[in-house]
This record gives structure tokens, sequence and C-alpha cells, in this order.
């Protein structure tokens, strides 16, 4: 969502302004705008649409000035248009705003009475327009932003830069995340590291409730009226970092980079032994009786999946609840349970307000999550990491794999604790972890037949599309037909093969194009069934299966058949995984979509 820049310094500031929104464009955003102060005075440039539009409006009308604010902005009050873009501004202040403050429209009616007057649609308006209401009763603008802070409800990240003020630019959150980096001669404050990165890779970060105030040397932080302390630390992140490399989209990157990620991953769950095993783990899963896992998107399906594994494996109930229904209808939490979120952004608003509600009930919480700063990270009593790298493109790909990766990790460490996992499962299951990142090489390598799905005029012209599987791959079918809709706008239904003659059915005709997860294995023959139902309604099936399950279907006409290499049936959902990406991802790109940030979405959906 929002992505927010703030620059201090001594050189023009404009392009580095526009550089860090480029870099936050991953989060995804539907106007940008940027302002700076030339002798004194705001001046601000903005525009609806891709950074591009920015551009070339600063081509036509340069900004200059060494202190600045950049924003990327992703519309909650007010469509996209230029005159609801960031920077929001006075001729006293100007505002840049990731969040949402409740009570907008209670602080506007106030401000309004005061003889104020309102130039755009944003509920962010109301802090330029409180923090000029109090600038121009004298007070300073430490001082203005302190009182203000205390006025607003809900979660924000903002950061003002004051007319007449070259020396200072004041950051403040509650809820969404602030960066401050350190850099030479000159200071920057950000959404995120990565918008920082090659700036600096020194950065320290606002807490909770904290306000910033930012000089070209240095950076004091507060609570309310009192002085605080926040170390700076070096993050691992560089410019290099957050490239495309080779590839034509960040999601083919991200994609490709599964077979690294899952072996960095897998290190972190090794012990000397080969054995798997949490690092450190102050759980005890013999004292633990139950699981609540919760997580939105794809995550969410990641829990899902864990939920199957950890009743398998180590015959722990598991309740999966959907982070924003957790937040909202708060269900009852059994003592003794533990709450699992899972995060790749570890900032995504709902999971926060979900584990904040777990917490609240007097539960642990332990956090799958990808970013070590991250707010769920910091707000969870153990951080099980995936080792990721940034994941730039909206649709979650390496995330995803990773954190099943972690998941069952978890599941199999809880099972031989629990005694209820053989030590010769184990050993298979190990191998077959150790295996995976081999295996899914073998699947990127084979993109030729993803290609020419592409390439399937059936695809071009769906309006909808099923995907159906059974066991973990009932799971995958929800993920691939989550994939589907985000990349290319089709829409798509994930089912479990049972229950696909319980309604779904009726969508079935020549136009319909199906995608039949597969893998020999316990759930291949009733799959086979859902196959053959499918074909005698006329529907069009695209099967995803291992050599096996091929070569017994093989006297069966399909759409188009995708061959997976063999895999452990707990491993499979892993595997299958990537190839449900690559579906997705070749589709949209012979659609001529965008891939790397599809209309309407953010990479981290910071309001709730
Ligand atoms: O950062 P998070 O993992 O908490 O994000 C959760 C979802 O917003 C995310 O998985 C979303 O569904 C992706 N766009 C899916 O590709």
């Amino acid at each position: 969502m929002c992505g927010i820049i703030g620059i201090i310094g001594k050189a023009p500031v404009t392009p580095l302004l526009v550089d860090a929104l480029k870099r936050l464009e991953y989060r995804g955003y539907d106007s940008a705008g940027v302002a700076t102060l030339i002798n004194g005075h705001i001046d601000r440039r903005r525009a609806e649409g891709k950074l591009a539009n920015l551009e070339a409006k600063l081509a036509g009308e340069p900004l200059a000035g060494t202190i600045g604010i950049g924003h990327t902005r992703w519309a909650t009050h007010g469509k996209p248009s230029e005159r609801n873009a960031h920077p929001i501004a006075t001729d006293r202040v100007a505002v840049v705003h990731n969040g949402i403050i409740e009570n907008f429209q209670e602080l506007k009616d106030e401000l309004v009475a005061e003889g104020r007057r309102f130039d755009s649609d944003t509920d962010t308006e109301v802090v330029a327009q409180l923090l000029t209401s109090y600038l121009e009763r004298q007070l300073s603008p430490e001082q203005a932003m302190e009182k203000a802070m205390g006025r607003f409800k809900g979660a924000f990240a903002l950061v003002a830069l004051f007319a007449g003020r070259h020396d200072i630019l004041i950051g403040a959150r509650r809820g969404s995340s602030l960066a401050v980096g350190y850099g030479e001669g000159a200071m920057y404050i950000g959404t995120d590291a990565l918008a920082l990165a090659p700036f600096t890779d020194r950065v320290a970060y606002l807490e909770e409730g904290d306000w910033a105030v930012l000089r070209d040397t240095d950076c004091l932080f507060y609570q309310g009226v009192t002085q605080v302390t926040r170390t700076a630390k070096h993050t691992g992140l560089s410019s290099t970092l957050v490239g495309k490399g080779n590839h034509p989209h960040f999601m083919l990157k991200e994609i490709c980079e599964q077979p690294t990620v899952l072996g960095d991953t897998m290190q972190q769950y090794l012990d000397p032994s080969r054995r798997v095993r949490l690092p450190a783990l102050s759980i005890d899963w013999k004292n633990v009786s139950r699981l609540t896992m919760t997580a939105c998107g794809t995550a969410n399906f990641a829990c899902q999946i864990a939920k199957y594994w950890f009743e398998k494996l180590a015959r722990l109930p598991v309740d999966t609840e959907i982070a924003s229904e957790m937040g909202s209808r708060k269900p009852p939490l059994s003592k003794g349970s533990v709450c699992v979120a899972v995060s790749q952004s570890g900032e995504t608003a709902d999971t926060i307000r979900a584990i904040k509600y777990a917490k609240q009930e007097g539960l642990k919480v332990v956090s799958v999550v990808n970013v070590p700063e991250s707010q769920i990270a910091r707000l969870s009593d153990v951080v099980l990491l995936t080792v990721a790298g940034p994941e730039i493109a909206v649709a979650s790909t390496k995330a995803f794999t990773t954190q099943l990766l972690v998941l069952l990790s978890a599941a199999i460490d809880a099972g031989r604790a629990r005694g209820t996992l053989s030590e010769e499962d184990e050993r298979a299951l190990t191998l077959a972890l150790i295996e995976l990142p081999r295996k899914v090489s073998e699947v990127i390598d084979a993109q030729e037949q993803f290609k020419a799905l592409g390439a399937l005029e059936l695809l071009a012209k769906a309006k909808c599309a099923l995907y159906l599987g059974r066991d973990y791959q009932y799971l995958i079918a929800m993920e691939g037909a989550l994939k589907l809709k985000e990349l290319t706008y089709i829409s798509a239904e994930g089912y479990a093969g049972g229950e696909m003659k319980h309604g779904p059915i009726a969508l079935v005709d020549s136009d319909l194009p199906v995608f039949v997860l597969a893998p020999s294995g316990p759930s291949f023959d009733e799959m086979v069934s859902n196959f053959e139902q499918v074909k005698a309604r006329g529907g069009q099936v695209i099967l995803l299966t291992d050599a096996r399950g091929a070569s017994r279907l093989a006297n069966e006409s399909t759409a188009c058949c995708i061959t997976l290499p063999d895999v452990h049936p707990d491993v499979a959902p892993i595997l299958y995984a990537v190839a449900v990406q690559l579906i997705a991802y070749h589709t949209a790109l012979s659609m001529g979509r965008d891939i790397d940030q599809p209309r309407n979405l953010a990479k981290s959906v910071s309001v709730a």
C-alpha cells in the first residue's frame, strides 16, 4: 500500500525521491507525488496513475530543493486523482501518509467549523489542516506534531515538511511502519528499508507511537514529550538485491529463486545431524493442546495446508482463521492453544489485529515471517524466519513456498516431540525436503510446457476457470485460483474434488478450463473420477500430474497435460505450488497483463 519517502540533505532531492518511489512501486499504488521546499515555500508535483506520469510532469515543471517528501498512494478515502494524490498540503505544511485516520470526519467537522477549507477527499487532509491550525496558534512543528498525534485514531505512518524549515522533517507512526536511514550528510525516512536501500544500510525503526525529528545529520525520537532511544542497525539489504536481474518481471525472478531460497530456509531448520529441528523454540509441543493459525490471502492457504500437516504428523488439532475474521469476530480461543501467524511482509494490518487479539486472550504467538524487523516479528513470542529475501511482485511466490517449508518443518518437529511420527517416516520426509530444491528446479526448467499453456486460446478467452484437488492439493487449487485471478482477472475458483458434484459442476461446459491437480498417490483414483465427470460434460481439462499419473491417463484426451517430478505426497503441495504460479504467470503474460503490479492490488496491505 502507500509508500513514503522523505529526504533531508544537500543535493537536489527530487530525483532521489522519485528513485525511492520506484522502489516502493511494488507495494501497489494509483497516484504519486513529491513536495520540496524552495526558498522556504512548499512546492509540489502530483499525478494520477503510474510514476511515469509524475516523471513526465517533473520533466515539464522541474522541482528544485534539497529537502522533500514523496509518496505513492493506494486510494482509501477519495478516488485516485491528482487532487487526492499526496503530498497533501496547506501553505504551512505538506504531509505524506500511509494508513487511515479513522476519526477524520469528526476532525474535519471541527476544522471546517474553524473556517478551514479542504481541497481533497482524503482523510490525510485533516493531518495537514490540524498541524496548520496548531502552527497558526504559534506551536512549533514539534509541538504541533506531538499534540496532533494525540488527536488521531487509527493506524498511520506520516511524514511532514514545514514551510520555512529547511532543517527538519517530522515523521510519526502508529500501526504502519516507518524507518529512518542514516546517510553521509543526509538523512532519510521511509516506509521500509527497501526504499532506503541504495542510500544507506544503517536503519532505525520508529516504535509504536513514536514521532521523530530528522535533521541532516541525526534524528531524535520521542514518545509523547519524552525523548527515547532507537538504535540504528545495519540491514542486509542492498539495491542490487532488489533488481530484476535478467528476468522480465520480478514475479518470474522470484519463481526462479525458489530452489535457492528453499535451500537457504532449509539450512535454518536442519541440525548438524540433518534432522529437522526448530531453533531454540520456547514451545513444548507436548503441552500444546491446539493451534490457532491465522493469516491473509496466500499466507492463509499456507496455514490451511499446515493444518493438514500438524493434524496428520503431530495429531495436533488446528483451527485456521482468516485474520480479518479473527480480528473482527473474536472467536473463543482455548487455553493451552498457541497462535501461529503467517505473513511475508510482517506488516499486514488484519494479521496484526488478529495477533493482538490472541495475545489479549493470553495465547503465545509464533510467527512465520519473511521480514525480521517487521511489526509481526516484533509482536511475536517466537519468530520462525523464512529466508526468501525481498519479495517485490505483488503475487506471493517464494514467500509462500518457504512458509510451507517452515511450517512442514515445525509439524515434523512437533510430531517427533509428541511421539506421533515414526523415525522411518521422519527420515523419508526429511529426505524429501532435502531433495525439494532440486525438484523445484526441474519444474522451473521444464517451463516450455507452461509457455504452451499461455498460448492456449481456451485460457485467453475464458471468463472463469476451475481448479480441483483433494487433500493438500485442494488447498493448492485454492492458491492456484487466487494466483490466476490476481494476475489475469479471470474469475477462478478452487474446489475440493469431492465437492464438485455439490455445486460447481454446474459451471462445466466446453469453454471452462478445469485444472485437475492429481499427483499419483492416495487421492489419484478419486481425482480421475473428477476428471471423467468434467470431460463427460465437455469441460476442458488441464491435467497436472507426475509421470505415473500421465501414463495412467495416456489414452485420455486433455487440453494440456503438465508433468511434474515424482515427490513425497506430504511435500507435493510445495512442488505443485510452483506449477500453479507458472500457470498464472504465463497466462497473464500471454494476455499482456501488468504482472508485477496487477490492478487494485497492494503488496503490503497495511490498512484493516
Ligand atoms: O504480507 P502477507 O503475507 O501478510 O500478505 C498477505 C496477503 O495480502 C498476500 O498473501 C496476498 O494474498 C498476495 N497478493 C497473494 O499473492
